[in-house]
């Protein structure tokens, strides 16, 4: 394929390094070449398969948007802008182009959303629970967007309707809403990526925890994410499609 890379930081460079391997042309743009997404007009792409972006929460939207809107498909794993996934799937969908975003592209993390959904019983059944991340000091979101999927894998195991045998989770006095999980965020030296979920009552704890080693997975999964995208439109989520890889 021929992929475009924006970003030449961390995880950009390995996405680089795992598409060279996997033979695919490559270019890169970092914040300079693309700055006011000079890297992203439709003449720039018109060679281009797809965009894979790692790159600020601050700049990913102009990205996503100038990318759309020339009919290129992308994969998204850039974090800090959740908040705007209607809009965005609403663009994906108007100009019929594919999309795949991750709040984390690690297998392992992915597995570890299936492992949280599972454990969100113990909610039902007098446990507590909390979200503890841990990530470099570099890092310029917080809370991860990896902790928010992980509240929200949680939040919906537990929705109304997601198990015939439900009971009331905590819920809010005010709405009625189920509570979610407090997460608290640490932010230590060069730690690449830590998640932990701690589910506690009187009888007994459960310590579940994804430490991640090095960014590879994020680059492997991003990487065999657009060879996945070839010929489909529409958005995905990848915690519902890596199983297809
Ligand atoms: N989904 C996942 O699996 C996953 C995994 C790891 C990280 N992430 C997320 O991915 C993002 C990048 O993480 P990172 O650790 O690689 O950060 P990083 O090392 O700080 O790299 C970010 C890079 O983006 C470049 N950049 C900024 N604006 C740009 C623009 N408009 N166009 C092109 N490049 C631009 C910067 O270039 P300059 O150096 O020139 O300023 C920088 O090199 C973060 O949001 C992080 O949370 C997600």
């Amino acid at each position: 394929m021929n992929l475009l890379i924006l970003g030449r930081g961390k995880t950009g460079s390995l996405v680089a390094e795992v598409a060279r391997e996997r033979h695919h042309h490559i270019q890169i743009a970092g914040a300079k070449e693309n700055a006011d997404c000079a890297a992203l007009t439709p003449e720039n792409l018109r060679t281009i398969d797809a965009v894979i972006d790692f790159t600020t929460p601050h700049a990913v939207l102009a990205n996503i948007e100038a990318c759309v809107q020339a009919g290129k498909d992308m994969v998204v794993g850039t974090t800090g802008w959740h908040n705007e996934i209607p809009r965005i799937r609403a663009l994906v969908e108007q100009h019929r182009t594919g999309f795949v975003f991750a709040a984390n592209f690690s297998i392992g993390v992915n597995l570890f959303f299936d492992i949280a959904r599972t454990a969100a019983a113990a909610l039902r059944h007098d446990y507590t629970g909390q979200i503890f991340e841990r990530h470099h000091i570099h890092k310029k979101d917080a809370p991860s967007g990896t902790a928010i999927a992980i509240q929200q894998v949680i939040r919906e195991a537990n929705s109304v309707g997601a198990d015939a045998f439900v009971r009331p989770v905590e819920r809010s006095e005010t709405s009625g809403a189920a509570k979610d999980l407090e997460i608290t965020s640490f932010r230590e030296g060069e730690v690449v990526g830590l998640h932990e979920i701690v589910l506690e009552s009187a009888a007994g704890r459960i310590y579940l925890c994804h430490d991640a080693k090095s960014r590879r997975g994020f680059a492997e999964g991003a990487v065999r994410a657009a060879e996945w995208l070839v010929g489909k439109k529409g958005f995905f989520d990848f915690k519902d499609i890596w199983r297809e890889l």
